[in-house]
């Protein structure tokens, strides 16, 4: 299957691309990896939320926001009233990119080569799926999806007009929340993100 821009660009629906993705060869990351992660969520959700790419055990099971970042990205969606069928979620970067380190996968940053290579997906989806909301979570996919360096403090929690008539929000990644090692603090950050998600919510009519 062709996975050259024109052919991506062209794709009639969400399962066209998903084939076409499977066998996508555009950057390195496919060989390591197990297989491609594409988004998941009705063709008809008015909110879409772009991850950074998927880590070991979307990687194993195939669908994205799966493992312990999207346990938590669940549990606050839902704390935030957002109902998952109401959503489109998807990575800014299609396959998992790691280090082996003994028995042990280490997740890696994608270097800007690979958002590049990765975008025409990203973009289809969006022209497939038109939400009214895009939320990117995290710097990888506010980087694609903005088309620019991205600073995340100053980007937060603010309508971003985008070109498609889209609203774009920018937040933190939902594994950023496990990481933070202070309890008030993470309580905090995860209070802030659970906001800019009833802020995506409360932005669509
Ligand atoms: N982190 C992401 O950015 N995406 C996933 O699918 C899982 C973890």
């Amino acid at each position: 299957l062709p996975t050259d821009d024109e052919t991506i660009a062209h794709a009639a629906s969400l399962d066209e691309l998903r084939a076409k993705a499977a066998d996508c060869r555009r950057c390195p990351l496919w060989e390591p990896a197990t297989r491609t992660v594409f988004g998941e969520g009705s063709r008809s959700a008015r909110l879409m939320f772009v991850g950074e790419q998927p880590g070991d055990q979307e990687d194993l099971a195939g669908h994205p926001f799966v493992g312990p970042a999207g346990r938590l990205f669940d549990e606050i969606l839902a704390r935030a009233g957002i109902p998952r069928d109401a959503c489109y979620i998807t990575n800014a970067v299609k396959h998992f990119k790691f280090t082996p380190r003994g028995s042990r996968r280490i997740h890696q940053k994608p270097d800007a080569d690979e958002m590049r290579a990765c975008l025409p997906w990203l973009a289809a989806e969006r022209r497939l799926v038109k939400p009214q909301v895009l939320v990117m979570l995290g710097v990888t996919a506010a980087t694609s999806v903005l088309g620019r360096s991205v600073t995340i403090s100053r980007e937060r929690s603010r309508a971003i007009p985008l070109d498609d008539g889209c609203t774009g929000i920018v937040t933190v990644h939902p594994s950023f929340l496990l990481r933070v090692p202070d309890a008030d603090t993470r309580a905090r950050e995860t209070q802030r993100f659970e906001e800019d998600l009833r802020m995506a919510w409360r932005l669509l009519d």
